[in-house]
């Protein structure tokens, strides 16, 4: 109850799946009542490659909110090994596409349409590169024989550093990184390379997936690992560096396809994604530096101005504790539950 608030910038949610149809309706509510902006995943069935598609997309998540509401959805193309660099350049500068995400084939959920052979994508990667579109990578080797834990690793071997080598120019978001690894790679860096980190890889390490019995809700790819990454991860979180901040990867499905023979792999944070975040800065003694990281850093790399309103958090009193599920029967979901308290809240700034 010490009732300690803190007023920052309203943030911005750099990774989102929003999903489609009755889905959408249930969700996008979560994110747009908290965050000003999110660059919308592409991995719908059939996936979002166009730009016609990401318009048709883009309208029905607008109809999915009252009208006139503010949240702006942006958009991306999901790269194949068949993309056009005419259309990904048409709807990069119409304004339509934000970013190309490269999904890995085989990598995660809806990925099977993904890249196959990153030599395929080298035109695309050359004209990204000249007119400065940003690459959002999903970094994780596909390949069977590598253990999961390692793919991430495996992938900034493999491929991230080669293709890097070979588009020198080209901006590129390691999304969702959970490793150590990742985390050191971004940091040598020269230029052009950031990432996103998640409010769940900030709060769980691999033992949350196992405690007690089989947790499908804590499943998601790349997957939780040991404790140490997630303490790198908290560090550079709240380290200041704007080459990292904030992208939920919110992603939801129903609880029967996550609670199944083979479940999905999906966290669903929306609702409280924002408040773990809070909570993470606070025990790291770092509020200061909250709005860089969920208000700033990301505006600053896409090439945006931060959002002029303001949204107010509260320690302590009436805090929520996280709500268990959304929707109903079919579309039941669960949301993101850190297993720890979560002491802050929205006091203003929701709509
Ligand atoms: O856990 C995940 N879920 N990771 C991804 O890369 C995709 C996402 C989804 O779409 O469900
Ligand atoms: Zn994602």
């Amino acid at each position: 109850m010490t009732g300690e608030r803190i007023e920052i910038a309203r943030p911005d949610d750099w990774h989102l799946h929003l999903r489609d149809g009755a889905m959408l309706h249930t969700i996008v509510g979560f994110s747009a009542a908290v965050f000003g902006r999110a660059i919308v995943m592409p991995n719908l069935v059939p996936p979002v490659r166009v730009p016609e598609e990401a318009e048709a997309y883009r309208a029905r998540i607008r109809a999915a909110l009252p009208d006139g509401h503010p949240f702006e959805p942006l958009m991306t193309a999901y790269m194949t090994d068949s993309a056009d660099p005419a259309d990904i350049r048409a709807g990069f500068e119409n304004g339509i596409f934000h970013a190309v995400k490269l999904y890995p084939a085989g990598a995660t959920t809806n990925s099977e349409m993904g890249v196959t052979r990153m030599a395929a994508i080298r035109p695309v990667l050359a004209e990204m590169e000249k007119i400065g579109m940003p690459l959002l990578v999903h970094g994780e080797v596909a390949d069977p024989e590598v253990d999961v834990f390692d793919r991430e690793a495996v992938y900034i071997e493999r491929v991230l550093e080669p293709m890097r080598r070979g588009f020198p120019g080209l901006r590129v978001v390691l999304e969702h990184v959970t490793t150590v690894d990742a985390v050191e790679y971004v940091r040598a860096a020269e230029s052009g390379l950031a990432a996103t980190i998640t409010p769940h890889h900030l709060m769980i390490n691999r033992n949350a997936i196992f405690r007690g019995g089989l947790r499908p809700h804590m499943y998601c790819l790349p997957v939780a690992k040991r404790e140490r990454h997630r303490l790198a991860l908290r560090a550079v979180a709240v380290s200041g560096d704007s080459r990292f901040f904030l992208g939920t990867d919110s992603a939801p499905h129903p609880r029967r396809d996550k609670e199944a023979d083979c479940g999905c792999a999906g966290i669903f944070n929306a609702p409280n994604a924002l408040q773990c975040v809070a909570q993470v800065f606070d025990e790291e003694r770092a509020l200061d530096r909250l709005e860089g990281f969920v208000s700033r850093a990301g505006a600053e790399f896409y090439g945006m101005a931060p959002n002029s309103d303001r949204i107010v958090l509260e320690k302590g009193v009436g805090s929520e504790a996280p709500r268990e599920r959304v929707g109903v029967a079919d579309h039941a979901i669960r949301v993101f539950d850190p297993g720890t308290p979560i002491s802050w809240r929205i006091a203003s700034g929701l709509r």
